[in-house]
């Protein structure tokens, strides 16, 4: 056994004529926290749904938790669990029904003590009675996450966990996040905002035009680009700037 949670070669998907993977290269750690950035359209998308197994990919490999996502795709749904991009809640349920729901449907021994203490951990005991229709995009974004963790997966799947939540709502799910790699999880999350991968991530990887163009840690990225010398101050590039540059835009433009 190796020490990598996912690892991902050569991995190409075309969608009839349009080419969105053109051979991606990446591999995970187990227990680190991993961030694909892309612009829209990119192929973030793609990349999760290949590798959480709801997509086949048209050639390359990719093995998760030591299983092949073509050939055991159950062994690999075992070991994880997905958010989707759009939150996948039961609307007409409450928070707690949801979780007791999806503790059923993975025949977890004490489905509603599982309720109780995913509903504790993320701040949502007093609404966990009340239909989820009623909740903000922040709760549902927090029951979102917590279904996920219904039966402690090895590698959670966050497919742009923030996007449309204000920032205090951002930072709670920055902290379950770093709260869930410090407990061995392996996390592995798309995003559109450079800070949140700045904040969140060990290793990051940039997605452009089909390909990984640059992955590391941020100071790997930070020392691709020189640091400008403004007038005596040393100004590190932004992860805004590094990511920029590497897909050739200028900012503002
Ligand atoms: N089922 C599909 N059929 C045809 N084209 C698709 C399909 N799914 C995605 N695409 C196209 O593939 C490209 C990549 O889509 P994908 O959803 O993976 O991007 P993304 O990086 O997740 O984007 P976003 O940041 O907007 O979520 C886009 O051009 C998209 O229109
Ligand atoms: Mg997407």
């Amino acid at each position: 056994m190796n020490n990598h949670a996912i690892q991902v070669k050569g991995l190409q998907k075309s969608y009839k004529q349009l080419q969105v993977l053109k051979g991606v290269d990446f591999a995970v750690e187990k227990g680190s926290i991993f961030a694909l950035l892309g612009s829209n359209g990119a192929g973030k998308t793609t990349v999760v749904k290949i590798l959480t197994t709801l997509l086949k990919q048209d050639s390359g490999t990719a093995i998760i938790s030591g299983h092949d996502v073509g050939s055991k795709p159950d062994h690999v749904r075992q070991a994880i669990s997905l958010t989707g991009q759009f939150a996948a809640v039961d609307e007409i349920l409450t928070g707690r029904e949801n979780i007791i729901m999806i503790a059923k449907l993975r025949y977890l021994p004490n489905p509603r003590q599982v309720a109780e203490d995913l509903l504790k951990r993320f701040g949502l005991t007093e609404a966990a009675d009340r239909k989820v229709s009623t909740y903000s995009g922040g709760m549902r974004r927090r029951l979102d996450i917590s279904l996920s963790l219904v039966g402690k997966p090895q590698i959670i799947f966050l497919d742009e966990p923030t996007t449309g939540l204000d920032p205090e709502a951002r930072i709670e799910v920055w902290k379950i996040v770093k709260d869930l790699a410090n407990s061995g999880t392996t996390v592995f999350l798309t995003t559109q905002y450079l800070e949140e991968a700045e904040q969140l991530a060990d290793r990051i990887a940039i997605l452009h035009e089909g390909k990984i163009i640059a992955s590391g840690t941020l100071s790997e990225l930070k020392r691709l680009f020189p640091s400008a010398k403004v007038e005596y101050v040393e100004k590190q590039p932004s992860l805004e700037e590094i990511f920029l540059n590497i897909i050739g835009k200028k900012e503002g433009a």
